[in-house]
Formats: C-alpha cells, sequence, structure tokens
C-alpha cells in the first residue's frame, strides 16, 4: 500500500471517532530547548499531555514528520531509519484503553476502513510492571477477549514484558525521566514477517539474540508497528504521581505500516524506498544485495537531509546543523565508497518518492540541492585540509620528510585527533586519505573530549521541556514583541523562521538578506524596550484560524487546516482585539501591538520582561539571520 493512502486512511479512520487533524509542527522544535528535532508526534503536545486544555479539543489525530539522531548508527539492518513520519493519535483524558486498543486493532485489520492486514501475522506486547506500578492486566484482557473473538490464542499472541520494552516517555524508560515529565506503561503491536522471511534465511542468531525468538527479541522477524502508550505519570523527584488526566498517546512509524502491508521484511525493498535504492544501485553500478549497508545508510541520510534543508536548516558546526553535516558528509562517505561521483539524481529520485504526500519538496528542490551541493565542496575542502594539517604534523615531528608524503603513514593518534577537532575527519575519512592509527587510542582521545563535552550538553538540556521559568516565560512574549518590531522596520516579508527560548537568552531566526547596522539594532531594541515600559497587557484567544488571519494574526503556523488555533495578543482587550476603547484603566493601546499564533506561555503584562537587549545578530545562511538577546534585570 502506498504512503499517501495509509496516511488518508488513518486520518480518515480517527476523524470518524471525532478527532481533530492537527498540523504537522517543525522538524526543528519551536521553543523546547531540550531537543534538538522533533522525534515524535507528542512532543509538541507535552503541556496538553500535562493538562493544559488543547485549543482543538480531546482528541487529536496527525502525521509528524520525526528524526531520531541516536539512530544514525543503526541504519543498515533493514529495518532502522533516522527520518520518518509518525502516525499520530491521541486522547487528552477523554477516551483511554479500551477505545485505544479497539480501534488501531481495527485500522489494522480491516480491509474497508483500514491496512487489512492478516490478524495471525500480529503479535501484542502488554506491560509487566514495575515498582508500585502493576502489570497491566487490564490491556491483557482487552486484548485476550479481541483476538478470541477472531479465534486466536492470546496466550500465544500477548506478551508481558518489563519496563524496558512496555514504558515510553521522550526521555526513554522510567528511571531517564526528569522531573516533570509525562509517561506511561504502554501496549504494542508488532508484525511477524516469518522466519525467513525475503532473505531465505533464517534470522534469529540464538548467539545475538538468545535462544528463543518473541517479539521483541529483536532478530528482524517481528516489527513493531504501533505503540499506544497510556499516558497517566508525571515523574516526581521520588517517583510518579498521577496527571490531572489519563491520556493515549499513541505513535506509528508510517514506513514500518507500509512494510507490513508490503510484507518486506526489508523496509528499503518498500515502495516507498526501492525506487531509490535502485537509482543507488544504478547510479554507482553496484548491486544491492552486495553493498545494502552502504546503499541503504546513503538512502536513509540523503533522505533526512532533503526534510533538514526544507526545514530552513543549512550544515553547520552546532547543534541542527551540525547533525545535518553529519549526515550529508556519512551519505558521500558511503557513495564515494561504491564509486558514485553525482549525488543529483538520487536527491531526485528522494523528492519525486515524497510529491504526493509533501509537494512543497519539489518547490524547494533547486536550495536543497544547492545547500546539499555547497556542503559536498565544503567537505571537500575539509579533507585536503585535514590532509595538510596531519602532513604539516608529521613534519614537525620528524616523523616525515618533505618528499615521503606517498602512500599508506601510520600516524600518532594525537594528530588523528587534531585533524578531526579542526576538520572534523573521522576514521573512515582518514582511512581513506591513506592514513592509519591506532583506533583505540583515537577512541580514547575522543572519548575524553565527548565527556567534557556532554557536561556542557547536560547543563544545557536540563531546562526541560516544562521550562515554564521566569526568564523563559519572559523570553517568549520578548521574541513577539521583537517579530512585530522587525516586521515595521523591515516590512511584511519578514518573518519567524524559528526561535529557541532558555532562561539564559532568547534566540530568534528570520528571513533577511543583509546584516543590521548598529543603528538598526539601537532602534529595535529601543522600541521592544518602550513596548515593554508601556506595560501592556497579555492575552490569548482560542479562535477558527480563517478568522485569526482575518484580524493578521502572524507567526509559523501550517496553512493546510481551517481549525482553531491559539493566538496571542500583546496590548488591547480580551474579545476586542481590534476595538479602539479601553475599559480596564490599564494604559493599553488602541490596538494590539502584536497579534501571533502560538502555544504560549506569556507574561501577564510587557512590564514584567524589565529589559531586552541584543547581544548577537548573525547570519545563519543564504538570507537567513539569527538575533541572541536577553532579557529581565
Ligand atoms: N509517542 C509514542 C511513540 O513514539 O512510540
Amino acid at each position: 500500500m502506498m504512503a499517501s493512502e495509509i496516511l488518508e486512511k488513518y486520518i480518515e479512520f480517527f476523524k470518524k471517532q471525532n478527532h481533530v487533524q492537527i498540523v504537522n509542527s517543525s522538524l526543528v522544535p519551536e521553543n523546547d530547548p531540550t531537543t534538538l528535532f522533533t522525534s515524535s508526534g507528542m512532543q509538541p503536545l507535552i503541556p496538553y499531555l500535562l493538562g493544559e486544555a488543547h485549543p482543538q479539543g480531546k482528541r487529536l489525530v496527525n502525521v509528524q514528520n520525526c528524526f531520531r539522531a541516536g539512530d544514525i548508527d543503526e541504519v543498515g539492518d533493514n529495518r532502522h531509519i533516522t527520518f520518518f513520519r509518525m502516525l499520530g493519535n491521541w486522547s487528552l483524558g477523554d477516551y483511554f484503553k479500551k477505545e485505544q486498543i479497539l480501534w488501531f486493532w481495527e485500522f489494522l485489520t480491516s480491509k474497508e476502513k483500514g491496512l487489512g492486514l492478516s490478524k495471525d501475522k500480529l503479535y501484542v506486547s502488554v506491560f509487566e510492571g514495575f515498582k508500585n506500578i502493576p502489570k497491566d492486566t487490564e490491556s491483557y484482557e482487552i486484548w485476550s477477549d479481541l483476538l478470541k473473538k477472531d479465534e486466536l490464542n492470546p496466550e500465544e499472541r500477548i506478551f508481558y514484558y518489563g519496563v524496558d520494552k512496555n514504558w515510553w516517555s521522550r526521555t526513554g524508560v522510567s528511571d531517564n525521566m526528569p522531573v516533570g515529565e509525562p509517561g506511561g506503561l504502554d501496549t504494542e503491536v508488532f508484525y511477524d514477517f516469518g522466519p525467513s522471511a525475503n532473505s531465505g534465511q533464517e534470522h534469529h542468531d540464538k548467539k545475538k539474540f538468545g535462544d528463543k525468538c518473541h517479539p521483541n527479541c529483536d532478530c528482524g522477524r517481528y516489527l513493531e508497528i504501533g505503540n499506544s502508550v497510556f499516558m497517566q505519570f508525571k515523574k516526581t523527584e521520588t517517583g510518579f504521581e498521577e496527571l490531572p488526566q489519563k491520556n493515549v498517546d499513541f505513535g506509528g512509524g508510517l514506513e514500518r505500516l507500509i512494510a507490513a502491508t508490503e510484507n518486506k521484511q526489508d523496509i528499503f525493498q518498500t515502495s516507498l524506498f526501492s525506487p531509490v535504492i535502485k537509482r543507488i544501485a544504478e547510479v554507482t553500478k553496484k548491486e544491492y544485495e552486495e553493498h545494502k549497508e552502504e546503499i541503504q545508510i546513503i538512502a536513509d541520510h540523503f533522505t533526512a537531509a532533503v526534510f533538514m534543508v526544507s526545514s530552513n536548516l543549512f550544515p553547520s558546526n552546532k547543534e541542527q546543523g551540525y547533525i545535518l553535516r553529519r549526515l550529508i558528509r556519512r551519505g558521500l562517505d558511503n557513495f564515494y565508497t561504491l564509486g558514485g561521483i553525482n549525488i543529483d539524481p538520487i536527491l531526485e529520485q528522494i523528492v519525486e518518492q515524497y510529491r504526493d504526500t509533501d509537494e512543497y519538496l519539489v518547490e524547494k528542490f533547486e536550495h536543497i540541492k544547492a545547500v546539499v551541493l555547497e556542503e559536498e565542496q565544503a567537505y571537500k575542502k575539509a579533507l585536503a585540509g585535514g590532509k595538510k594539517l596531519i602532513e604539516k604534523e608529521l613534519i614537525t615531528r620528524g616523523l616525515l620528510q618533505g618528499d615521503e608524503l606517498m602512500g599508506v603513514v601510520k600516524i600518532p593518534a594525537e594528530v588523528a585527533f587534531k585533524s578531526l577537532a579542526s576538520y572534523g575527519l573521522g576514521p573512515t575519512q582518514l582511512e581513506s586519505l591513506g592514513y592509519t592509527f591506532d583506533r583505540k587510542e583515537l577512541s580514547e582521545l575522543i572519548k575524553k573530549h565527548q565527556d567534557v563535552s556532554r557536561k556542557g550538553a547536560e547543563k544545557k538540556f536540563t531546562g526541560g521541556l516544562a521550562d515554564h521559568s521566569e526568564k523563559t516565560v519572559m523570553g517568549h512574549t520578548a521574541t513577539h514583541l521583537l517579530h512585530k518590531t522587525l516586521r515595521d522596520m523591515f516590512g511584511n516579508d519578514l518573518h519567524q523562521t524559528g526561535s529557541n527560548i532558555t532562561s539564559e537568552r532568547v534566540r530568534f531566526d528570520y528571513n533577511f538578506d543583509r546584516k543590521l547596522t548598529d543603528e538598526e539594532i539601537k532602534r529595535l531594541e529601543d522600541t521592544v524596550n518602550e513596548k515593554i515600559k508601556e506595560n501592556l497587557p497579555v492575552h490569548f484567544e482560542i479562535m477558527n484560524l480563517v478568522k485569526a488571519k482575518d484580524i493578521g494574526a502572524i507567526g509559523l503556523f501550517d496553512e493546510k487546516y481551517s481549525d482553531n488555533v491559539k493566538v496571542y495578543f500583546v496590548g488591547g482587550e480580551k474579545g476586542s482585539p481590534t476595538s479602539d476603547k479601553s475599559s480596564s484603566g490599564r494604559p493599553l493601546t488602541d490596538k494590539p501591538y502584536s497579534v501571533e499564533f502560538c502555544g504560549g506561555p506569556h507574561v501577564d503584562f510587557t512590564g514584567e520582561i524589565k529589559r531586552f537587549k541584543i547581544i548577537k545578530e548573525e547570519a545563519l545562511g543564504r538570507s537567513l539571520r539569527r538575533i541572541y538577546a536577553v532579557v529581565g534585570d
């Protein structure tokens, strides 16, 4: 079944159960300093899972573009990919276990309303209990009744697993959850490809995966195709407390569902990926069967890169840009290893595969290609620079005469590390340049360096999404003032392309083709500070998207759906956003200063922000700029 057909069926199925479709949020999360990428559909919904009312109601459904950096090194095993689309449905304190299990089963097995998967191919896992959270016998019973109706034996089909397999939160198992994080036990469904699907060889290697094959043994016979999380707990200092509401958070990987409907144990052989795989094989003149790992890496990494670039990212040495750089360079390494020269046709084929569901990729193709090719040039330069650095180091250390720069040379691990730190060249690249070195010594040096950087990163990521600290809230409102002021100064073509707010600073990205002058920066700061001084009231209203646009609301939003949105007003009064009258006695302006789509949170009055100061303004890429600012005392 094609991707677009599955997507349509899923959304229709849950709309019939009174769910409202919500937008696909940006791959780069807005205002969430805890993570670099959106990696599941629930991520943008955290405040609502914790109890805040969602403007579109209690039953939601969507398809979310996701990226999981943690899986980069797993790609190559037929089933791991880094970029994927997650089907998601949520109950925010509405229905719970019974409805979710029944509906998902119907979606999977009904020919007419869903995917029509053969029931005897499906297996189920449930939570076996942990500490004071009991075994999930309720889900077991619901599954058991369902299976019996279909004349399947529950004892052969339902498996209990512990917290390492049947517990879900954004941060993993319960012990990894920071205080305040929502999570819960889950029930998963697995598709059975049979003991030797596609390959004709037994998957289960007893030495690697244990004596007995079972849904969670990881040998590849079974593929998890959907996870219903019963999100009812919040982590506390001492354990867990119940959330104010019992939620359902369902996530199912579209690519895996395609694999199941097409009975393809290798995701890269499904209708979504196989044309890309064929193209890579054609361009490199290599057989897929003989170079599966390299070809899967090329297909996966460039697919992720295409979506990242289309989300306004550029390769760099920092944060998301660094991951994008790593993907492109690792993809190129594998492409060159197979003898590939020109990556264009591969990018073209990837975009072609998503044309039905993500038309905008076609429109952005020239930009995507230009960014990847620019990075390829930068990479080639880095390789040349790394080589030069190594040669210089070797000559300085008396290890090499100027006329001996040929053939395979053994270099000290320290020198290899220097080329890694300065030019980003890893072991594979060094080897391709003809160097050998002590891998163990190099990995120890890398580890030492990572420990130091990890400490920095941990510090940085401890904010938590529930970072509603005073400074962060002030920062959110400050970005609205900044956005509006920039548009007033430079016209309405200017708009925000991203933001990231922590208690330390505000980061704001926007489209503009030049550096701001000192005088402009001063004017910008002065205007925002004036609005802070005016102590404007801030309030939000929930309204239909059409109305929101009518009243001129700005901000990042998806044009596709005409549902309710949350709109924040800075200045003006509730209920009369464009009114000239003021009745509260507060120093209101006649009209709101800023009207913007946003999830919040915000200050009640702009005076709480106290001060706004720009500390840096820099280029982010072609026609993209970034401002760093601080707020507060
Ligand atoms: N949010 C559920 C999942 O990602 O599996």
